[in-house]
């Protein structure tokens, strides 16, 4: 099998898994009709790009699998509610996600803004099993790992300086502050809790930490790109909103091939991290790597 044709495989299964642990955990039976709004949030859709890092990671560091997949489906929920909040009207005020009518859209701004608080406690709860199943000091790692990448020094922060900076024009150092903490910590912290589902030496720890830092920035540039240059329908959500809400972005501050070199040399660091790694099995981290850099949606 070529390596992409690998990877493919490889991720076709890795979803799959995903997918099933996000439907049996994310239940249906939620008080007041709440369990539908949080499965219409988190099931479905979605590129599932953090649990795939988090599996990557723990696959390069041999990792325990129970672990890995509780990780992979407790950032996917964090994600998912930072995305249903990111929509509503009193920040980004969209009306299309994954293809579909943005939660507050279908369910109203109340619901919505509940099924994401869940969501959150919920990724917590899918941490902290019963100790025979994750050892007890991985669980608190874990946890550690993504309430700092959720919190006010990462995703809420990050979106709190992202909506206060609408209408003006940042400079590099700020835009790249800004884009680190909404986006890249949660991507950075996923690479993060696969290692620490494994056995990574303190070389190899720094070295998965660049490499997330490096794919997490990148995403979120490219995620500027892609709101210029592609459709609403290949998105799965409004095009064209960063220019019409005002927003700093690479595009608006580089310019699109400024935005695309940026991209390219993040990937090159990513990469070059990886090698440092000196880790055996790193095949998927750099395919998911190229993938958020060449991805169109
Ligand atoms: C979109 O993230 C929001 C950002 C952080 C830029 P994704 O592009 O990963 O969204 P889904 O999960 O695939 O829908
Ligand atoms: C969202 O950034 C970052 C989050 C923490 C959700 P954007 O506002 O650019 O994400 P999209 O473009 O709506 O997906
Ligand atoms: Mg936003
Ligand atoms: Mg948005
Ligand atoms: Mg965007």
């Amino acid at each position: 099998m070529s390596l992409s044709a690998e990877f493919q495989a490889w991720m076709t299964r890795e979803l799959a898994e995903v997918e099933a642990c996000l439907d049996a955990w994310v239940q249906a039976d939620a008080p007041a009709g709440l369990g539908e709004v949080m499965r219409y949030g988190v099931l479905d859709g979605g590129k599932r790009l953090r649990a795939l890092l988090v599996l990557a990671a723990a696959q390069a560091v041999h990792g325990q699998r129970d672990a890995a997949l509780r990780a992979a489906a407790s950032v996917e929920l964090i994600h998912a509610y930072s995305l249903v909040h990111d929509d509503m009207p009193c920040m980004d005020n969209d009306v299309l996600r994954r293809g579909k009518p943005t939660v507050h859209v279908q369910f109203g701004e109340a619901q919505a803004m509940l099924a994401g608080d869940a969501m959150q406690a919920l990724a917590f709860e899918v941490l902290t099993p019963d100790v025979t199943e994750v050892p007890a000091a991985l669980q608190a790692t874990l946890c550690r790992l993504l309430s700092r990448a959720a919190g006010q020094a990462g995703m809420a922060g990050g979106q709190a300086i992202d909506l206060a900076s609408v209408g003006q024009d940042l400079n590099e150092a700020t835009l790249r502050d800004m884009h680190r903490r909404k986006t890249g910590a949660l991507l950075q912290a996923s690479v993060l809790m696969g290692a620490a589902c494994g056995d990574a030496d303190a070389p190899a720890w720094q070295a998965l930490s660049d490499y997330g830092a490096a794919v997490g920035l990148a995403f979120q540039v490219v995620d500027d790109i892609l709101d210029v240059t592609q459709g609403s329908d290949t998105l799965g959500k409004t095009a064209g909103k960063d220019a019409h809400h005002g927003k700093p972005t690479y595009v608006s501050l580089l310019g699109l091939d400024g935005a695309r070199d940026e991209a390219d040399a993040l990937l090159a660091q990513a990469l070059a991290a990886l090698e440092r790694s000196q880790l055996a099995d790193t095949t998927s981290l750099r395919a998911l790597a190229e993938r958020v850099v060449s991805r169109d949606n």
